[in-house]
């Protein structure tokens, strides 16, 4: 495990384009691996979790090779996936943990088991295996609801789903499900999340719907598209954006981010708080006008300015668009005046690492009067951080997380683990380095 120091910044300038979409890569190489004519992924995340994706859609039988900068995928069709002789690895990645069994659950006949690292193995997957089973699928999961987790493929009946909690990769692993099922299957969500999947189903001719946050998509034979591009992931983006925000005297461009509406809660609380991020972000389609799914994703430059910032409070509804980005809220508001509450986030739990357990001890570590609640967090802002040491907790977002936290600190961090960042973002410490 390497600790790595960063210091105080003076301030940051320059531009950057953050690494490619991690949630579209996974989505990409597993739709590239059901379909029966080849296509070309353009900017395909190069990461730890998305090497993953590629090994496991090769491990059922599909061929990805990496050709000029791209990814191209020679796929099975959509019910050809072959069970590998042992387990499919997915190493730490959840979305392909969630994902790939949807797909697999319609394999009739034929049996795979799914693995991962450690933090993979305490990560749950009844979520999905409710769902499933209710299609028809067989399931078995270690104590009921840990990976190691075995699908037994069969013919799947669609079904009208009604999720508890809104989960852009429980909705998406029941999306892929339906594809092979017999009749409609129409998925409810409590409040929308990340609709990249629908997107690129629409873009690959599939008959799919959204009226408010119910998706409804019937089975096809075949899935049809050439190419799909990655935009730069608006998640990874958010560190520099924070960074941006905090480092006094900063002027950043963050170059071809992703601006899909259902990714940008994070721009909303920090222009909320004051902070300064400009871009020509997708609106929230208008219910009143019916809401057609766009077959692609957005992209748009951000300019940051560092600024003053007030607390807020984050509302369970606007938790799934902003998910993976609520570490950087609970460090804004450290340097906002006021309180900073984030409610409903009890998922964060249950991600790379007990997130709301990280970012509360971790922050604290630094100097942050931060409190834990069962669903999220409260901090008090106090005029920013001292610094100290973090530790990253095998957890990407809290690597970088604490080097941000570094960046616009009185005394610098020492982040233990900082290579993690790997997962999704391999060059963001060459990044903050060219900012600097
Ligand atoms: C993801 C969805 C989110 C997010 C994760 C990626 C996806 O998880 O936290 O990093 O690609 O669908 P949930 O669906 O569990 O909210």
């Amino acid at each position: 495990m390497s600790t790595v120091h960063v210091a105080p910044a003076r301030r940051l300038r320059g531009e950057l384009t953050p690494p490619p979409d991690k949630s579209i890569s996974h989505r990409a190489a597993l739709l590239g691996a059901m379909c029966d004519e080849p296509v070309r992924v353009t900017n395909y995340l190069e990461a730890a979790d998305t090497l993953s994706t590629l090994g496991a859609v090769r491990s059922v039988g599909a061929i990805a090779e990496h050709r000029d900068g791209h990814v191209v995928l020679r796929g099975t069709g959509l019910r050809g996936a072959q069970p590998p002789e042992g387990p499919i690895d997915v190493g730490n990645a959840g979305t392909l943990m969630r994902l790939l069994p949807g797909w697999l659950a319609g394999q009739d006949g034929r049996a795979f088991t799914l693995d991962g690292d450690a933090s993979i193995r305490r990560r749950p997957v009844d979520r999905i295996a409710g769902p499933l089973r209710a299609m028809g699928a067989e399931l078995e999961a270690t104590g009921g609801r840990l990976p190691p987790f075995t699908v037994h493929g069969t013919q799947l009946h669609g079904t009208d789903h009604d999720l508890p909690v809104a989960s852009a990769q429980v909705k998406s692993c029941v999306l892929l499900a339906a594809l092979l099922a017999e009749g409609r299957t129409s998925v409810t969500e409590p409040t929308a999340s990340r609709d990249h999947t629908e997107r690129m189903l629409a873009a690959a001719g599939v008959e799919i719907t959204r009226r408010g946050t119910t998706v409804t998509v019937c089975p096809v034979d075949e899935l049809v598209v050439e190419q799909l591009a990655v935009p730069a992931d608006p998640s990874s983006a958010a560190f520099a954006v924070a960074a941006g925000i905090l480092v006094p005297g900063s002027r950043l461009v963050v170059r071809d981010c992703g601006v899909n509406w259902t990714r940008t809660g994070f721009l909303r609380i920090v222009e909320r708080m004051g902070g300064i991020v400009v871009g020509d972000l997708e609106p929230a389609p208008d219910p009143a006008a019916g809401d057609p799914l766009p077959g692609h994703e957005p992209v748009s430059d951000l300019d940051v300015a560092a600024g003053p910032l007030v607390g807020t409070t984050v509302e369970p509804d606007e938790v799934p668009l902003a998910i993976d980005e609520l570490p950087l809220v609970a460090l804004l508001g450290c340097f906002a005046e006021g309180e900073t509450v984030v409610r409903g986030a009890q998922e964060l739990r249950v991600k790379e690492s007990d997130r709301i357990a990280a970012v509360v001890e971790g922050l604290r570590g630094l100097g942050a009067s931060i409190e834990a609640t069962e669903d999220g967090f409260v901090v008090q802002g106090a005029g920013g951080l001292r610094g100290g040491r973090i530790e990253a907790r095998g957890d990407h977002r809290i690597a970088m997380l604490g080097a941000v936290a570094g960046l616009a600190s009185r005394d610098g961090v020492d982040v233990d683990g900082m290579e993690v960042a790997a997962v999704s973002y391999p060059r963001f410490m060459d990044d903050v380095a060219t900012l600097r």
